[in-house]
């Protein structure tokens, strides 16, 4: 039977597993899907030898996406961009890995949102960190010509600038309403709002009501954000559709087959959320 895991330190709240799992079930593959609790120094090791493993292939999440992009022997131009690697496969016994959180959230906001028109759109994203390296990718390969950055560091935004070019500027304190006024999609790629963790400090009063307002975050499914951008009566995109769909190019790459995130997964998994952030 075939294996495919993914690793992580801590793994335990992982959802790929139930996500893929369910695929594998609703597919008829003879295949099984786990979690791996790997430490950060054996991370690098795990990859790079996992043609000789019972593994035919892995997904990776924190801490260990960037020694995985280290640790495999080739890397596509998307993984390459990131400087991590998500999603881990085999060609020809080789170690193989790309990066497939930019397409899921890309994916998830179209599918969403189908008349949302990229070249023309202006775009605030929130955070500067890896998440937002990805997203900002997926945005400029859809032509998306601007796309704000607000973070709380303002260097951090120059990387963006280097990687991404003229499409990107800073926004600063003084431009921010300004930019809320004029912006079509706003997306927080930053871990604010999580459970656990404080809520995003960002006032949106200022936001264009016809704004998507999108998060990173899916627990809670509900962030104070998107709450307070319903209330206000924005568009909204969660959390979850991101996770969904960028499980579906791993699917592909391991099986052959390109699954569907269909309304039942989407229930599975947010009744997974749910249940773990009950009291
Ligand atoms: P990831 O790879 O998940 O995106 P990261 O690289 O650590 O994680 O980036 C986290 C992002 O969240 C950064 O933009 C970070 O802002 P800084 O660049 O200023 O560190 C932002 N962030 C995290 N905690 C924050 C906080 N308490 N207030 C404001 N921004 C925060």
């Amino acid at each position: 039977m075939k294996k495919v895991c993914v690793i992580g330190w801590p793994i335990k709240h992982s959802r790929s597993p139930l996500i893929h799992n369910y695929w594998l079930r609703k597919y008829d593959v003879d295949a099984v899907y786990e979690k791996l609790a790997i430490e950060p120094d054996k991370a690098a090791n795990f990859i790079s030898t996992l043609a000789n493993s019972e593994y035919i292939g892995c997904n990776v999440t924190i801490p260990h996406k960037e020694a995985a992009f280290g640790a495999v022997l080739s890397r596509d131009q998307i993984a390459r961009r990131l400087g991590a690697v998500n999603t881990v496969y085999l060609r020809d016994s080789q170690v193989c890995g790309t990066n497939t959180d930019g397409e899921g959230f890309l994916t998830h906001l179209k599918t969403k949102f189908p008349e949302f028109a990229s070249p023309g759109s202006k775009v605030i994203v929130v955070g500067a960190g890896g998440a937002a390296r990805a997203i900002v990718g997926a945005l400029r390969d859809a032509d998306v010509a601007r796309i704000g950055i607000r973070n709380r560091t303002a260097e951090r935004v120059r990387d963006l600038e280097i990687l991404y070019g003229k499409a990107i500027h800073h926004i600063e304190d003084s431009a921010l309403d300004e930019s809320l006024e004029d912006c079509d999609l706003l997306i927080n790629t930053t871990s604010l709002g999580m459970e656990n963790q404080p809520p995003l400090a960002l006032d949106i009063r200022a936001l264009n009501r016809r704004a998507i307002v999108a998060d990173i975050v899916y627990s809670p499914l509900m962030t104070p954000l998107l709450r307070q951008a319903e209330i206000r009566g924005n568009p909204i995109l969660d959390g979850l559709g991101m996770l969904l769909h960028q499980a579906v190019r791993g699917f592909e790459l391991w099986f052959g087959i390109r699954p569907e995130v269909s309304p039942e997964l989407q229930d599975l998994v947010a009744a997974d959320v749910r249940k773990a952030s009950s009291p």
